[in-house]
Parts: structure tokens; sequence; C-alpha cells
């Protein structure tokens, strides 16, 4: 199939292909997202054939009202409300119990419902013009880094998919902050750019779950099933050094060869050769979230074996940042 470019400016073009059951990248403030009418199954069952996305790994459903929430899920706790005030629109996803019109093709056969409410004009602007929930995961072939350009979508999906909506590269560069509000103390199941000590100032205690910080064994049940599955892999294996940035500096200078891609801090870059490649300043966590994916990508174009990664501290957003750089690399992680 042809892969139709649409401008941010013809929505309806986007909007009468969603409608008729086809699937759409769209930008998000994010990553882009692949979207499809979120009450079509059959819509929905192309979004896990184009991305090769594992069968039982369910979707977040994209809103632009809080009408349109209350339509999918059976019950919006006083907690949820706190988060929705202080967060939505924004990079946090929920999860809730799900209402029967959610069809098992998204959830999965789980009872629950990831559902986000996007601060992106175009993103709202398409749900709206559509009226109906859009479904959208990240808009990669799945396992590969996600995309936060336009033009990483036509790399990973030209001919797979029906368009790409052409916008400018997402703000944030990371996916949303997802958080599980059906339990009495919320949990964190993935990190964004949304905090835990940003959610815990609005409704206090939140746990996050242990997946997040280790490589799961794929046999067993996780709270949220993409845990289980390798993501933002380049081709070449990525080996993560955290601790000080002189340290990790002097490691990977020691255990490099000519054929070792290095991704660092902007600081390091004159210190290293082409098969270097930086991702913002050590104070500059922004430039970081934004850069990661796109130099994880472009690794793939190098002709390199191995790949050793800076990795930013835990502090903000850096959390988020180091989860997906270790998952990058299979939590294959050097402390120095
Ligand atoms: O920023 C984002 O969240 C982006 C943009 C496009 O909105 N979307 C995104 O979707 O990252 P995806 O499918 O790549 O990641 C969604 C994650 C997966 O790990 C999935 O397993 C989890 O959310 N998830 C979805 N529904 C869930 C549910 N009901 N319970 C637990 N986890 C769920
Ligand atoms: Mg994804």
């Amino acid at each position: 199939m042809e892969t139709l470019k649409i401008q941010k400016n013809e929505i309806e073009k986007a909007c009468s292909l969603i409608l008729n059951d086809e699937i759409v990248a769209i930008p998000t403030e994010t990553v882009y997202g692949l979207g499809a009418n979120a009450l079509s199954p059959k819509a929905v069952e192309k979004i896990f054939i184009a991305k090769g996305r594992p069968q039982d790994n369910p979707l977040i459903v994209h809103i632009c009202s809080k009408d349109m929430l209350e339509k999918l899920v059976l019950d919006i706790s006083d907690k949820a409300n706190k988060i929705i005030e202080a967060f939505w629109p924004g990079a946090i996803t929920l999860i809730f119990k799900k209402s029967d019109i959610v069809p098992d093709e998204v959830s999965k056969g789980l009872d629950t419902v990831a559902i986000r409410f996007p601060n992106h004009k175009t993103a709202l602007e398409l749900i709206e013009k559509c009226n109906t929930p859009i479904a959208a995961p990240s808009a990669n072939i799945s396992g590969k880094p996600s995309p936060t350009s336009a033009n990483h979508v036509f790399n990973d999906l030209n001919g797979k998919i029906s368009a790409v909506i052409i916008d400018e590269n997402c703000d944030i560069g990371i996916e949303s902050t997802v958080l599980d509000v059906t339990r009495e103390i919320p949990v964190i199941l993935r990190p964004g750019q949304v905090t835990k000590e940003q959610i815990e100032k609005i409704i206090g205690k939140v746990f996050i779950d242990q997946a997040i910080t280790c490589n799961i064994d794929n046999t067993k049940k996780v709270s949220s099933p993409g845990m289980k599955y390798r993501h933002y892999a380049p081709n070449s294996p990525v080996t993560i050094i955290c601790g000080n940035e002189n340290n990790s500096f002097l490691y990977i200078k020691q255990n490099m060869d000519e054929k070792t891609g290095v991704l660092c801090f902007d600081e390091y870059i004159k210190e290293f050769d082409e098969n270097a490649l930086s991702f913002g300043s050590i104070f500059d966590k922004k430039a970081q979230a934004q850069q990661l994916f796109d130099k994880l990508r472009a690794f793939d174009n190098m002709d390199i074996t191995k790949i050793l990664a800076q990795c930013p501290n835990d502090d903000g957003i850096g959390f988020a940042i180091s989860n997906r750089l270790k998952k990058s690399g299979g939590f294959n992680v050097i402390e120095v």
C-alpha cells in the first residue's frame, strides 16, 4: 500500500481514513503514535499487523474530553480525578477498569484500559473531528526505538500503514508515564515526564513497579504486558555505563575499539571519533529525552558492533530516560 503524507492542516483526510478503519500515524507531545478507531476491532487489529506487535500487548486509548473518558471506564476514583485535574491534557496515561464498549482487541484480555488525553494540537484536532477515541501505540516496528519524528515513522512503516501526519518533532521525546489508578495505592508501570515526586504531591504515596528496573522473564505475569518485551533496541548490543560522568567517560575510552558506537553527553563528544553521538548536555535532561531515540536509531546506519552509552542520573525525567536506555540494552548495566 502507498503511505500518504498528510499535512497537519489537512486533518479531514486523516479523519476520513480513521473512520474508514484505516491506520494513520499521528504526532503527540511524547512520541508519534499509530492510530486507529479504538471502537473498531477491525481497525485496531491492523495496528498489531503493521507493527508486528505481540498479540497480548494492550493499547493506550487517546481521548479529547472527560465525556469520552466516562464512556470508556467503569469508575473514576478520587485519586484518579486529582491526577486528571493536575496533569491532563498531558504526558500521563491512567489505567482504569474498562467499560463494555472497549473491544477486547484493545485491552487484550485484561479488564482494564489505558487512557491518555494528549497535550498536542494536531492529535486533539484529529480525535475531536473523528469524534471517536483513538487507540495508538508508539508508531515504531515492535522492539525498535519509539519514533519522535514523521521521518522515523516513515523509515519503519512506509508501505504498511495508510498515512503519516507530517508535523514537528515530538517535544518530550519519550513516552508517557503510565499510572495504574485501579489500586488503592497507585502504581507507576512506566516512568515518563510526569515524575513520582510530582504525582505524590497530588495524591500521596505511589509505588513503582519492580519490573521497571530489571529484565523480566517472558513467561511471568506482569502488571503491564509491555514490560516483558525487548524495547528500543538498536541492531548492535548496548551497554549502559552508570555513575559519575567522568568515570563513565574513562570507562568508555578504555573499553572501546574502532567498531564501538558511543552515546555520550555533549561535554564529551570532542573526545571521540565519528562513531560517537551526543544526546544533550549533562545538565539538559529535556534535550536528552528529546534526542535519545533519534540517536539510538542513528546507530543502525553506522558500521559498529557494539554501543557503549553514558547514562543520566535518576533526577526528574532522568529516571525515565535511564529506564529507556537500560531497556535498549536489556539492562546490561555497568556501575562505575
Ligand atoms: O506517550 C505514549 O504513551 C505513546 C503515545 C503514542 O501516546 N504511546 C505509547 O504506547 O507509548 P505503547 O503501546 O507503545 O505503550 C503502552 C504501554 C505498553 O507497555 C502496554 O503494555 C501498556 O502501556 N498498557 C496498555 N494498556 C494497559 C493496561 N490495561 N494495563 C497495563 N498496561 C497497559
Ligand atoms: Mg511502544
